[in-house]
């Protein structure tokens, strides 16, 4: 793939909270990429703490400092949205190889639904391999600390709806 033709990349996820391992990825595919669009959906197959709206500011205020990333959210199938976008590179992070399956299914899916869809696969740095957003919210929940595995911003948003719901 030649990515020096490739206008954007698009990083979809339901980024529940965002975490520093999505964080690292946004800041890997920004460095690969003219630009990347991070697309924020909802996942039908989860329930999500955040609202949709919420997870997209959280996202903007994590990524501020890297000016070629742009946070936008979209419904429906991805494959539809990376139409509207003229955009068909997708970025997904692989934490392990338990992550391989789900990725590959996507991928593939994605290209029978549009084969004009790649899919690129980056590594987070190690100290991330281990890390979900559902992790950080048992974590925070539970009273444990989140330092260093989520954004400041998200730490904060996560400490005040935990406190409302106790
Ligand atoms: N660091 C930390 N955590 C990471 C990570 C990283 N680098 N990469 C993935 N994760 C974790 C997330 O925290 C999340 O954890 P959780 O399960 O505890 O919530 C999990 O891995 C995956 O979440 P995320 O990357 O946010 O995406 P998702 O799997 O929820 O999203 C979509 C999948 C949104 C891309 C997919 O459902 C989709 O495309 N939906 C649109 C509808 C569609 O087109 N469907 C057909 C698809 S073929």
């Amino acid at each position: 793939m030649n990515t020096k033709n490739t206008v954007a990349a698009v990083y979809p996820g339901s980024f529940d909270p965002p975490t520093n391992g999505h964080l690292d990825i946004i800041t890997r595919a920004s460095g690969l990429f003219p630009k990347i669009i991070v697309a924020v959906t909802e996942n039908q197959n989860k329930k999500h703490l955040f609202s949709l709206q919420e997870r997209v500011s959280l996202l903007k205020e994590a990524s501020e400092n890297l000016k070629n990333v742009e946070i936008v959210s979209f419904s429906g199938l991805l494959a539809h949205f990376l139409e509207r976008v003229n955009s068909f590179t997708v970025i997904r992070g692989l934490r392990a190889l338990s992550d391989f399956e789900y990725e590959f299914q996507m991928a593939l899916m994605n290209r029978k639904l549009n084969k004009k869809i790649e899919t690129v696969l980056l590594m987070p740095d190690q100290a991330y391999a281990f890390l979900s957003s559902s992790m950080v919210k048992e974590i925070a929940s539970l009273g444990g600390s989140t330092s260093g595995l989520a954004p400041k911003c998200v730490e904060k948003r996560l400490k005040e709806i935990l406190k409302c719901t106790i």
